[in-house]
This record gives structure tokens, sequence and C-alpha cells, in this order.
């Protein structure tokens, strides 16, 4: 194994431009803004047109975190794409990026761990990075359209998601001791009717799917295992509550991230949010946030940052970063 660190070298984000009002959502189904905003603490979330697939949206967050990260397509040499909703079930969203921006013949290949995605594809990368000889720097994405399986007829479920795209560039460096620092990853797949999209019964055509959700069951899950994950990524890491400046977890509703904080003994303050204006946006949400939260200078060099994740499966993970 190599000496050194993962670094994340630069961030991007997009968001489509349309955008879909808790207000507009109560003339389409039997809801309100007050509903919504109480329940999840979202107003708002971004929709896709029909002509922007996954790839389209990964295309536009990847040229942000090139050019945050003064690189050049030439530079990257692996490329992972996070979905759940991918342009096609084949080729891999990642493949149809390659081509789009135009990179070498790298290897390009989609992860599917949900919400969850986008810290599974950061470890994968970051040991790629750490250990293989000829990866230097790799072009981590989260990419989700979720409203092409969202189901506009549930109140339950389609009032949560958002379609957007957020990018790492990350970059392998001698120094020691910063950057990507240690992932805690897990998945449970016993309880799939919990959350999932496709069908439970074996079929024999593909067949136009809508996700469905058991809300409070993934509720109450989704804070269990990620105050797991955070404290046996700090436990190993002779870390406590107090080492971290900042957690970025999966914007998925302000009641479990607020319930999460709480449970892990850490002030809302040193949380990251900004569902309200996205949405639940999966595998997405964590680099978006991250970029935000770097952007409005949010952490600083030397603080301990986690980001923490849940989705269905299920799957869940927590990545410790200390920002150089
Ligand atoms: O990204 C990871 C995956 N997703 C999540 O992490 C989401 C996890 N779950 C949740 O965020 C919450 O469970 C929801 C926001 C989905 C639902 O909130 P809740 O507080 O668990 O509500 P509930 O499902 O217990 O429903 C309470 C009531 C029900 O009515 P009754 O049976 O009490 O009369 C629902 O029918 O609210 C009703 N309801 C709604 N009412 C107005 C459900 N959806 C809506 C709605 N507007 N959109």
């Amino acid at each position: 194994m190599k000496q050194g660190s993962v670094i994340v070298r630069g961030v991007g984000s997009y968001l489509p431009r349309k955008i879909l009002t808790n207000h507009e959502l109560a003339l389409m189904v039997d809801t309100s803004d007050e509903w919504i905003r109480t329940r999840t603490g979202i107003s708002q979330r971004h929709i896709a047109d029909t002509h922007e697939a996954c790839s389209d949206l990964a295309y536009m967050a990847a040229k942000n975190a090139l050019a945050d990260a003064h690189l050049q397509t030439e530079d990257v040499d692996l490329l992972i794409v996070s979905t759940i909703t991918p342009d096609m079930i084949f080729p891999s969203s990642a493949a149809l990026l390659q081509a789009k921006l135009g990179l070498r013949n790298v290897m390009s290949f989609d992860i599917n761990a949900t919400c969850s995605g986008f810290l599974y594809a950061l470890e994968v990368a970051t040991h790629l990075l750490q250990n293989g000889k000829s990866y230097k720097c790799a072009l981590v994405v989260g990419s989700e359209k979720l409203s092409s399986i969202v189901d506009w007829k549930d109140r339950s479920t389609c009032i949560l998601f958002g379609d957007a795209a957020g990018a790492f560039i990350l970059e392998y460096t001698p120094a020691e001791h910063v950057g990507i620092l240690d992932s805690v990853l897990g998945a449970d797949g016993s309880s799939p009717e919990k959350l999932y999209c496709g069908s439970l019964q074996p079929t024999t055509t593909i067949t136009k799917h809508f996700m469905k959700m058991s809300g409070q069951e993934v509720f109450k899950n989704s804070i269990y295992w990620m105050r797991k994950a955070v404290e046996e990524l700090l436990e190993r890491n002779h870390l406590t509550k107090t080492d971290i400046a900042c957690l970025i977890p999966h914007q998925a509703n302000l009641r479990i991230i607020q319930s999460l904080a709480q449970s892990i003994g850490l002030p809302m303050d040193r949380v990251f949010c900004n569902l309200e204006v996205t949405g639940n946006t999966s595998s997405a949400s964590i680099p978006i946030a991250f970029a935000q939260a770097k952007n409005s200078h949010y952490f600083h060099s030397g603080d301990n940052i986690i980001l923490v994740a849940f989705g269905g499966g299920f799957t869940w993970g927590a990545t410790l970063i200390k920002w150089p």
C-alpha cells in the first residue's frame, strides 16, 4: 500500500432550473405546504426537463467540480457514478458521461447503493487511488433523476424527492493523515419491501416501476443505522463527538437529521442542512450539501467532517474527512 492520502480537490453541483414548490404539489395531490414543511423541512425541489437524463445532470456537476479543482478532463483517470436512476439499464451512466465529458478511455462504472451510494463510491475510489499503481485522480458523481421513478399520485413519497447531481474530484497526495481518512459502510437486504423500486415478484417483462416506501420504518431504521455508523467511525478513529466540526448528513428529512444529531449529542449548529431547497436527491444529496458547505466556508482547515447516509437496501455509511 502506498503512503499518503486522498483529498477532495474540487467539488461541483448542479440543480435543474425548474423548481417545484410545496404549493404547486398541493395542487397535484392532497397535501399542503404546512404539512410538508412540518413533517419534512422541505419547501421546494428541482425537477429536470424531460430531455435531461442522469448523465446530463452528472455532466454539469462534473464540469463544475473540474473547474473548482482547476483540472482538465485529461487529468481524470477513474470515473464512478452513483445513481439509482441511470439513463438506461446499460450502458452505464458513467460510460455515457465518459463520452459526454470527452475523458480518456478510463475505467468508468456505476454504483447502485441508493442514498448511501455516494459514500460507497468514495470508498471504492479512495482505495483505488490509495492502492492502485495507475490512478491519481478520480471523478466521483452522485446523480439522480428521481422524478422519473416517483409516483406523482402518491402523496407519501412525491413530496420528498428532487433531481440533482453533485461531484467530487479526488486526488492522491503524498501528505499523510488528511482528506478521506476512514469509512464505515453496511447493508441489510432482509426487508426490501420497506423501500424499493421494481417488482418484488419475478417478472418476465420490464415494466415502468415507481418507488414505494414504508415511511415510518425507513425513518426509524435511518436514525438507528446512521447513529451506529457515526459512533463506530468515531470509536475506531479515537475521536469523540466534540471532535466533529461538521456533520453533513443525507438530506432526507429534517426530523431525521435532528433526531440523529440529538442521539449523537451534536448541536444543530454543527450540522449542515440544505434540504429545504433541494428535497431528497438520494445519492446526489451529500456532494451537493458538501459543495454548498465548502463554498459558504462552513468548515475550515484541520476540521473533522463526517458525512453520513442511509437509504433503500437498507444501506448506510459514514465517512470521516479531515479538511486539509
Ligand atoms: O432517502 C432515504 C429514504 N427516505 C427517507 O428517509 C424518508 C423517511 N420517512 C419520512 O421522512 C417520513 O416517514 C414521511 C415524511 C414519509 C412521512 O412522515 P410521517 O410523520 O412518518 O407521517 P406518516 O406516514 O405517519 O403519516 C401521518 C399522516 C397519515 O394520515 P393518518 O393515517 O394519520 O390519517 C398519512 O396518510 O399523514 C398522512 N400523510 C400526508 N398528509 C398530508 C402522508 N403523506 C401526506 C402528505 N400530506 N404529503
